[in-house]
């Protein structure tokens, strides 16, 4: 109880003081195995998504958060040589990944930005965009902020399309991770400034307060694969779930920290008391407001 106090009383301090865990150095590492894990897995939900957003071949579309260009990649090919297609992506090895996946497409009115998503969105021009995309990113933004910035971008009747992690996903390791935290306090050294979409109707609601008329929403689950143990902690330190997490602790006792997560993950797996899945949420609206 005590530790969980102080956790608290610390997370509010970073919190106040800017002390705000960042994650674009730790996207860079895991830029070369990202497809090989978390795009193998929920590639099919992204692609899914963009084939509801119905994107036409002259439209302008904005990918937002763009990662190794997985979903870009469709998007050029629909476009097919005759629409125009801004990237956006903080990290360097992530967008790296996009530059080569989408070097083939050499006819695309292509855009790549190296950039922060809201610097970017905030200087875009008004009714700008056909369509709007952001997959498994909304959870880094502000979100009344950047759904406002979304519908101010839009071109009347233009879609934005968005699918995320939802909250309460991967709760064995969640639980593996607070169980050390708890622990040992000391090892949290940054605020954790992550907002999962609590649920369908959290992505509809933002939708509709920033009047976009909700055309498709969905949530749904995907098991990971966790035939070994080895499966599992690929899963956490290749597929880039961990990122978000690895500048909250220590960097100094990262080793250490890293140990005792793998202890506790493995007590769980040998006890057979183990559930993993990404659970997620996904919603296509369009702009109907001038
Ligand atoms: C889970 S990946 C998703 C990548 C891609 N959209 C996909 O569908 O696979 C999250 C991406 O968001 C990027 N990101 C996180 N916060 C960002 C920000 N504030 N501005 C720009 N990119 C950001 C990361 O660099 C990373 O590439």
């Amino acid at each position: 109880m005590i530790n969980k106090i102080i956790i608290i009383i610390k997370l509010f301090f970073y919190k106040l003081t800017g002390n705000i865990a960042k994650n674009k150095e730790d996207y860079d590492v895991v830029s070369s195995t990202y497809d090989s894990y978390f795009t193998k897995l929920m590639g099919k939900h992204t692609l899914e998504l963009l084939n509801k957003i119905e994107i036409n071949p002259e439209d302008r579309v904005l990918d937002l958060a763009c990662g190794t260009g997985f979903g870009s990649a469709r998007i050029a090919e629909i476009l097919d040589d005759r629409g125009s297609l801004v990237l956006v992506d903080q990290s360097e090895g992530m967008i790296g990944v996009a530059r080569e996946r989408l070097k083939k497409f050499t006819e695309l009115n292509l855009e790549i930005h190296q950039s922060d998503v809201m610097k970017i969105l905030e200087i875009l021009p008004s009714g700008s965009f056909d369509v709007v995309f952001c997959g498994w990113a909304i959870c880094y933004m502000n979100h009344p902020k950047f759904m406002a910035q979304i519908s101010r971008i839009l071109k009347q009747s233009g879609k934005v399309g968005i699918i995320d992690t939802r909250q309460k996903t991967e709760m064995s390791l969640m639980n593996a991770y607070e169980r050390v935290i708890l622990k040992d306090p000391s090892y949290i050294k940054k605020y954790l400034n992550i907002s999962h979409l609590v649920d369908v109707d959290h992505i509809k609601e933002l939708f509709t307060k920033n009047k976009l008329t909700v055309l498709e929403s969905y949530e749904d689950s995907e098991p990971i694969p966790t035939e070994s143990f080895q499966d599992i902690l690929d899963w956490v330190e290749k597929s880039g779930i961990s990122t978000d997490y690895v500048d909250v602790v220590d960097r100094k006792r990262y080793g250490e920290f890293r140990e005792n997560i793998i202890a506790e993950i493995n007590k769980d797996f040998s006890s057979g008391n183990y559930e993993l899945a990404r659970y997620y949420v996904a919603g296509v609206a369009y702009k109907s407001h001038k």
